[in-house]
């Protein structure tokens, strides 16, 4: 191990005891101690899934990247490795920024960015980012090998290589930016070392964005799916709401040809706090998206805590009717302890508690829509956070309300046509993911309950609202 990520590991040892875990997921993956943002090379290798993403051990803020480690057999029971990468230059001197993995016969290969400024850091003209590889045979030792793919001429901003195999080569698609515009570049290699560059994948039309982070491109069903996660789109009526967007342009491709796509970007998660997802296969071929459940610029209460950042729930993908679905992934069922049934069918103009102090569960409600009345009908945590039906709206509204910490505000999808609204609603100690109708839509959040602001409620104003079925499991660790 060189002394860099020994001096990580010493730091994050001792850091880890001062957590304060009052909002520290129970069931998510969360740094040790420390800073963590992007997902990064999510793979399945030698019977493990390993889950590296963006770490600062030093400090609770976002500092010079590291790539954290983890890995699990089941995608929820994760268990925390050593510090995989940490920027010990040339070519990655001011951080190992977002990559990916790839199996390579018997080696495990990761393709990450390297940052560095040539001169001081307190302008673009100076910054330089080049794509780096590092491998490992036994998943956990990675040895640096250095740039692959040098900054194109002109270029500053060029980041998060996404590796996949097709046929007899490796691809590789690149955020870039050039000026105000975002892209993705695509490259191909025999070898993972030589790069040839296939040229301009992709690119935003005006005003959809300066810069495309974390691309990644896959086959779902018949079609490719292009996931990316622009900077710079601006919020249009209920769309777009948040500072930075991660959605997919669906299309077709096959290697040797340009991508062609509608052009139309849609988001893929409708809450207030997701980010920079990348995408996986299981043994079994399953595509699974994880992301970062945290937005830029946000304010994150837990850095009082000693640790920021987590990933979200893994959730499969599908193609129906020529949208991306998104549930969770199989797997997830595993972490449910107990059910507890809730008998309430009816409420009118009224509030039930259904469970006290949760904070780790899984609810799941099924509303009967046309023999529900009431103005706004839901489930409450606390006084911060309520899922409800808006019946004048006609939507579906994740509600969060924590003005101590200026984190305020809703995010709605419209109500499915027919009449059943069935949600599972994933609970942790300070996030909130609520999946609709079976992968119909999902809504991801970060919330910050104070002690004692932890029971769950239904609720019913201004009429009545009607439940098919309502209960909720305890996950446990
Ligand atoms: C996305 C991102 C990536 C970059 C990384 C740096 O959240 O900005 O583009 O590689 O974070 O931590």
């Amino acid at each position: 191990m060189t002394s860099l990520l020994e001096q990580a590991e010493q730091v994050l040892e001792k850091a880890q005891s001062g957590i304060n875990p009052r909002w520290y997921p129970r069931y998510h993956l969360a740094p040790r101690a420390g800073w963590m943002n992007d997902p990064n090379g999510l793979v399945w290798f030698d019977g493990w899934y390993h889950a590296f993403y963006q770490h600062h051990p030093y400090s609770p803020k976002w500092g010079p990247m590291h790539w954290g480690h983890a890995r699990s057999k089941d995608l929820v029971h994760w268990e925390h490795l050593p510090v995989a990468l940490a920027p010990e230059g040339p070519a990655d001197k001011d951080g190992c920024f977002s990559g990916s993995a790839v199996v390579d016969g018997d080696t495990l290969a990761l393709i990450y960015t390297g940052h560095k400024f040539h001169g001081p850091s307190d302008t673009d003209d100076n910054l330089y980012q080049v794509q780096c590889l590092a491998t490992s045979r036994d998943g956990i030792h990675f040895e640096r090998h250095g740039k692959v793919i040098d900054t194109p001429p002109g270029l500053h901003h060029f980041r998060d290589p996404k590796v996949w195999r097709e046929g007899e080569f490796w691809y590789m698609v690149v955020g870039s930016r050039v000026e105000n515009t975002g892209q993705v570049r695509l490259y191909r290699s025999t070898d993972l070392r030589e790069w040839h560059d296939e040229g301009i994948f992709a690119e935003a039309d005006e005003g959809k964005g300066f810069m495309w982070e974390c691309p990644d491109f896959f086959p779902l069903g018949e079609k490719r799916v292009l996931m990316f996660s622009p900077q710079g789109m601006a919020a249009e009526g209920y769309h777009y709401r948040n500072l930075f967007q991660s959605g997919y342009l669906l299309g077709d491709w096959q290697p040797g040809q340009p991508f062609t796509h509608s052009g139309q970007f849609t988001e893929l998660d409708h809450g207030h706090d997701f980010y920079a997802p990348q995408s996986f296969l299981t043994p079994d071929g399953r595509r699974i998206v994880i992301g970062w459940l945290d937005m830029w610029e946000s304010s994150m209460p837990e850095q009082q805590d000693g640790w920021a950042g987590m990933l979200s729930l893994p959730r499969e993908l599908s193609l129906v009717d020529g949208r991306v679905r998104m549930k969770p992934a199989a797997e997830v069922t595993a972490l449910r302890g107990s059910y507890y049934p809730t008998p309430v069918r009816c409420l009118n103009n009224q509030n039930v508690l259904v469970a006290a102090n949760a904070d780790a569960v899984e609810v799941q409600l099924a509303w009967d829509l046309s023999a529900s009345t009431a103005e706004q009908f839901g489930i409450a945590l606390g006084d911060g956070l309520r899922i409800y039906v808006d019946d004048q709206a006609g939507r579906l509204v994740v509600e969060r309300r924590y003005p101590e910490y200026s984190l305020e505000g809703t995010r709605s999808i419209p109500l499915p046509a027919d009449s059943v609204l069935s949600l599972r609603i994933f609970i942790d100690r300070s996030s909130v993911e609520v999946f609709v109708n079976d992968g119909d839509a999902c809504l991801s959040s970060r919330i910050y309950p104070q002690p004692g602001e932890r029971d769950i409620s239904l609720f019913a104003n201004l009429g009545k609202a009607s439940l098919y079925d309502a209960g909720y499991w305890s996950l446990d660790k």
